[in-house]
């Protein structure tokens, strides 16, 4: 049987769209959980702009599942472990994606993995999973580690970076490179700015509700679809390329290319081109993300940069890495740091769905065709699963500890059959850039600045991470010195 996408949304017209949602909703045959239900502007900027305050609030009145008024519609929110394992594990098959209320995703990514549902979804994922296996993702450490020391090359002490942009670029490049085994400084490559079409299109998530509607030229959506042909044009070309040249490589296009069902029949360009689009947005803007958020955190705490430099001196040979070391993850201590930024800032902290059918949860009821989302960002903030929430602790994830978290406490690569897929590419693209970067520097943030969040659809620093560059030796001798007086 041959690879079928879905069909196009019902309502690609915005507001056909709020039409239809409105209908379903007052075509509801349960009623929706408790919450606050009247439209408010306020409310629904707030969820726009700062939605954590607006989740835990509403947690604290109403309890693990509760129904805010967002724009037009309802929407249920689902928070904590039993509610995270229910929407992602247990009950996934009554959850869909594509109709959720992140379904504008689809004018960036079209019909790519984290857009489709059902058959397709569990075929394309399928066809994915070879180049997301171990082996796969250990032939990528070489890119990662030439990537960033290049990058790490153009850095001098006392430079003022912003290294949210700085490992934006980065992460695309190592994305262009090992997901898809194109040369960043080839002339298609280069005649695109990639990191910025990104952020371009991207912006459309973080423009208001209203201004999302509108189609046209000079719209938010025009941006996005602008952005999004710049896009085209890189990954058409290199397909287009691969296919003539008859060029195969360990990378996932190639693997995406040469994929075929039963029947013989293979993905389209088209098919091939929605993939591309995810992994490259899926696969940059997470991982640049964790990196800010970590730094940050560990520029607040000098005591922590002590123990991830004496771990480094006593563990690295040379002050490089090994490929091992960074596929096990056995710098421990680096380990419990990004464990414990990934809780506090999961960069994809909403898992957006739509129920299928009506169904209970905790003693309420919601509608089949209802928007629901569990949100990892807000159930790693609650205290009586984390206690003191705001408080960076790496030691929350000491092995035993990490060990006796309830299930569904912990999600920020998701879960079940939808749990992200790169995963460990993340994983090991993280530990590689952070541990080179702190074998070779300290970072300090630049002078009054304050921590601001934006949601553009992952959660990321609103005005980047300005920092100063140190030389490690400087900062490091002191800070050694004081991991070792506390160890005595
Ligand atoms: C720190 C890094 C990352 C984090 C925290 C993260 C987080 C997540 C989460 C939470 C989901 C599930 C969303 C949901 O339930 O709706 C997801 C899905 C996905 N992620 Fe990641 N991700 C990361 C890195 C990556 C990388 C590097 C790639 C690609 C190379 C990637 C590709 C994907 C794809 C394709 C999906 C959709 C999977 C499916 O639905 O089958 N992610 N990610």
């Amino acid at each position: 049987m041959a690879l079928v996408g879905p069909s196009p949304l019902l309502d690609t017209n915005p507001f056909a769209a709020v039409l239809g949602d409105l209908r379903e909703e007052r075509g509801a045959t349960v009623p929706f959980p408790p919450g606050d239900t009247r439209f408010s502007l306020a409310r629904t900027r707030r969820f726009a702009n700062d939605p954590l305050p607006l989740l835990l609030d509403a947690y604290e009145r109403f309890g693990p599942i509760f129904t805010l008024r967002v724009f037009h519609g309802n929407v249920v929110f689902m928070l904590g472990p039993a509610a995270n394992h229910y929407i992602t594990v247990s009950h996934a098959a009554n959850f869909t994606w594509r109709e959720s209320h992140f379904r504008d995703l689809i004018g960036l990514m079209g019909d790519g993995l984290l857009t489709i549902d059902g058959d397709f979804h569990r075929r394309s994922r399928l066809i994915m999973l070879p180049g997301f296996h171990r082996e796969r993702i250990a032939a990528s450490v070489d890119v990662m580690v030439d990537e960033t020391s290049r990058a790490l090359e153009e850095l001098t002490a006392g430079d003022r970076i912003d290294l949210y942009t700085w490992t934006r670029r980065l992460a695309l490049r190592i994305a262009m490179r090992a997901l898809f085994g194109l040369d960043p400084d080839g002339e298609t490559a280069r005649a695109v700015d990639a990191a910025g079409l990104f952020e371009q299109a991207l912006s459309f998530f973080s423009s208001e509700y209203a201004l999302r509607m509108l189609r046209g030229p000079r719209t938010p959506w025009a941006r996005l679809q602008q952005a999004a042909r710049s896009l085209d044009r890189l990954i058409y070309a290199e397909i287009s390329s691969r296919r003539a040249s008859g060029e195969r490589g360990e990378d996932i296009l190639s693997l995406l290319l040469d994929a075929s069902d039963e029947d013989g029949t293979t993905l389209t360009d088209l098919q091939i081109r929605d993939e591309v689009m995810t992994l490259m947005f899926a696969g940059h803007d997470t991982t640049t993300s964790t990196v800010a958020f970590m730094f940050h955190e560990l520029a607040h705490h000098p005591e922590i940069v002590a123990r991830l430099q004496a771990e480094q001196d006593s563990q690295l040979v040379d002050g490089l890495p090994t490929p091992s070391q960074l596929m096990s993850g056995e710098l421990s201590e680096l380990e419990m740091v990004f464990d414990e930024t990934l809780r506090m800032y999961p960069p994809a902290w909403i898992g957006p769905r739509r129920s299928v059918e009506a169904f209970e949860f905790a003693g309420c009821s919601v509608p089949g065709r209802a928007f629901v989302n569990y949100s990892s960002w807000a159930s790693h903030h609650l205290p009586d699963v984390f206690p003191e929430p705001d408080q960076f602790r790496p030691e929350r994830f000491a092995p035993e500890a990490k060990a006796a978290l309830p299930k569904g406490a912990y999600v920020p690569f998701g879960g079940g059959s939808r749990t992200c897929i790169g995963m460990r590419f993340g994983q090991l693209e993280i530990r590689t850039i952070a541990t080179l970067l702190l074998s070779r520097f300290t970072l300090t943030l630049a002078e009054d600045f304050q921590l601001e969040i934006r949601q553009m659809p992952t959660i990321s620093p609103r005005h980047g991470l300005p920092v100063v560059v140190h030389a490690r030796s400087h900062l490091g001798a002191a800070q050694r010195s004081l991991a070792h007086s506390d160890s005595l």
